[in-house]
């Protein structure tokens, strides 16, 4: 089966048990601060997952590309993707564990559909943990459904509970299904969720059912909800009984060519590692919400993933300059699944070739630095370099310290590793505690004063139409409880004036306290209204459109405040270049 067939099947599947199927996400989560990229397909619909009303109804579904760089280390292995598509299927308030459960037993055994082989299915269960009670019922259910007690594991919260993505949402106790490979087990211990490769996750079924707090405390939720995941990747390969996922779609003809270009027929991690990354910077950066290299945020990480992709491209001695041609082979290859990949083609291919050559100037300035330190490192006896040592060559420089550690190699001598670990976790701990700070707030707990700024925000847009033309075009929007940030395409800096005029109209539609209509209706007709909204393929059959009196019309999933009147005085902070041709504006109600 290959990918868009089964796709295509969870989504008939689904139709069949009238559910409404939504277009995927964009990769960048819009209006929400707590997290950097989507993760899982219930990201986006956070807002509905508390109470806000989705306009395809209670039942959804739909397949999302998500970005996961949590567990970047096991890139490589057989499974882990830091890019990959994850099916779901919703229940907003309607339908909750027992039709869940049975459609999901009924999608993976029935001949019709998936057909895995009922015997070789087991289930986990959450078991309980602190006060909230073991989940008794799903097990019930999947007794029922023909899941022998034996094959029904019950796990605790580091198992068998999923969410929030940020510090605080919706989350709940999780069922998931495991397929036995056959694999013998790996010891007494083994048991579904263990890594040895006997159990293959397949679907996680989550009951959102909680609210995490900022207290940290889970509040039962109004709305109970059903979130699930199946990744697309990961049950392709198992369907057609690959080892690995570098063996399906895209990432096959990847490896093939990496290969050729580094001249061999080895597999190595290397050459999955580089096909992962190449695969999900080109999907970053060809996101019509996408960002491009940077030092900060997203645009750290995409960096990150393609500097790791350039090294070890150096580790295969592949000659440079391969980022382009396989970038070039992900666009043809998934464009038609994301037009927005052949749209944004010329900016992917300009940012990887910036980034290759950025990266080729720091590698030679570390190696300047290096050389320069040397005289003084052969006199050390022991011949170790400092782990304080290498590490400021990565901290200040950005040199990686496997190079440092090869310079060192070629000189005889060795890295202290334990050192530069000990400063590297030191450096990370601290980042942490500001990235921590970062997830207070944002739209994910629907904070009142995060409502207020989305309500601005759409304010913002239609005044900076006003005074700077209709060439203005969102490209990004991110809100914390402190401040709006909101991106556009303009290709010059803003005057003082023109920021005052923006300002003033905004204000002034404040000062005339406007109540916010929403409507639902089809695009076409949100079209014909002239309501913003700029990425038309991305809509279902019906959207909410939300009016601010003469001054805005949007298409939006909200929430929004009722009336203008609750916001205060709006005021623009700063006004800067974000990237090539697009501006950010940071702004405060005061
Ligand atoms: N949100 C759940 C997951 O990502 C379904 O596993």
């Amino acid at each position: 089966m290959t990918e868009r067939e089964l796709v295509d099947l969870y989504i008939k599947f689904f139709e069949s048990k009238d559910h409404k199927r939504i277009p995927g996400a964009s990769i960048i989560p819009e209006n929400d601060s707590t997290i950097l990229f989507t993760p899982a397909g219930m990201q986006p619909l956070v807002p509905y997952l508390l109470g806000e009303k989705h306009p395809q109804g209670k039942r959804l579904v739909d397949v999302q590309k998500c970005i996961r760089t949590g567990d970047i280390e096991e890139v490589g292995d057989a499974t882990h993707l830091t890019f990959f598509r994850m099916l779901g299927n919703w229940s907003l308030g309607g339908y909750f564990k027992k039709e869940a459960i049975q459609w999901s037993w009924e999608f993976l055994t029935g001949k019709e559909w998936l057909g895995f082989d009922p015997e070789k299915i087991s289930v986990t269960v959450f078991a309980g943990e602190g006060d909230i009670p073991a989940d008794d019922e799903a097990a019930q259910i999947w007794m029922s459904a023909g899941v022998p007690n034996e094959r029904i594991f019950s796990f605790g919260m580091k198992d068998n509970w999923w969410g929030p993505t940020g510090a605080t949402g919706p989350c709940g106790p999780d069922t998931e299904m495991f397929y036995d490979t056959g694999k013998e087990p790996c010891s007494e211990e083994c048991k579904p969720g263990c890594s040895c490769g006997k159990y293959f996750e397949v679907w996680n079924d989550v009951f959102m059912e909680y609210r995490k707090t900022e207290a940290g405390t889970y509040e039962p939720l109004e709305q109970k909800n059903v979130d699930t995941g199946m990744g697309v990747e990961r049950t392709v390969a198992m369907l057609g009984g690959y080892k690995t996922v570098y063996e399906i779609g895209v990432l096959k003809p990847l490896i093939k060519r990496i290969r050729e270009l580094a001249n061999t027929t080895e597999s190595t991690r290397s050459e999955k590692v580089i096909a992962d990354h190449i695969r999900s910077t080109t999907h970053i950066l060809g996101d019509d919400q996408g960002v491009v290299p940077s030092n900060v945020d997203q645009g750290y990480v995409l960096r990150r993933l393609i500097r790791l992709a350039i090294r070890h491209g150096m580790k295969l001695d592949i000659p440079k300059g391969f980022l382009g041609e396989l970038a070039t082979m992900v666009i043809e290859i998934e464009g038609e699944e994301y037009p927005e990949l052949v749209r944004n083609k010329a900016l992917i291919l300009d940012e990887l070739e910036r980034e290759e050559k950025l990266f080729g100037e720091t590698l030679q300035a570390g190696m300047k630095q290096f050389n320069k330190m040397l005289p003084n490192l052969l006199k050390n006896p022991n011949k170790i370099i400092a782990g304080r040592l290498a590490f400021k060559l990565y901290d200040t420089f950005g040199f990686p310290v496997e190079l440092t550690a090869d310079l060192a190699g070629e000189n005889g001598m060795t890295v202290d590793m334990d050192g530069y670990n000990k400063a590297f976790d030191k450096h990370r701990e601290l980042s942490k505690q500001g990235a921590e700070k970062k997830f207070k707030g944002g739209l994910a707990d629907n904070s009142e004063m995060v409502t207020k700024l989305h309500t601005a925000t759409h304010l913002l847009h239609a005044a900076l139409r006003k005074v700077l033309g209709d060439s203005v075009k969102q490209k990004g929007s991110n809100i914390t409880a402190e401040r709006l940030r909101f991106d556009f395409l303009y290709p010059e800096k803003m005057t003082d004036e023109q920021k005052k005029e923006v300002e003033a109209l905004v204000n002034s539609a404040i000062n005339d306290k406007v109540s916010i209509e929403m409507k639902e209706m089809h695009p076409d007709e949100a079209e014909k209204l002239g309501a913003l909204g700029f990425f038309k393929d991305k809509y279902g059959d019906v959207v909410k459109v939300y009016t601010i009196g003469k001054y805005s019309t949007e298409i939006c999933g909200g929430p929004h405040v009722e009336n203008t009147s609750e916001l205060g005085r709006f005021r623009i902070a700063s006004e800067k270049s974000s990237s090539r041709g697009v501006r950010r504006i940071k702004a405060v109600i005061e």
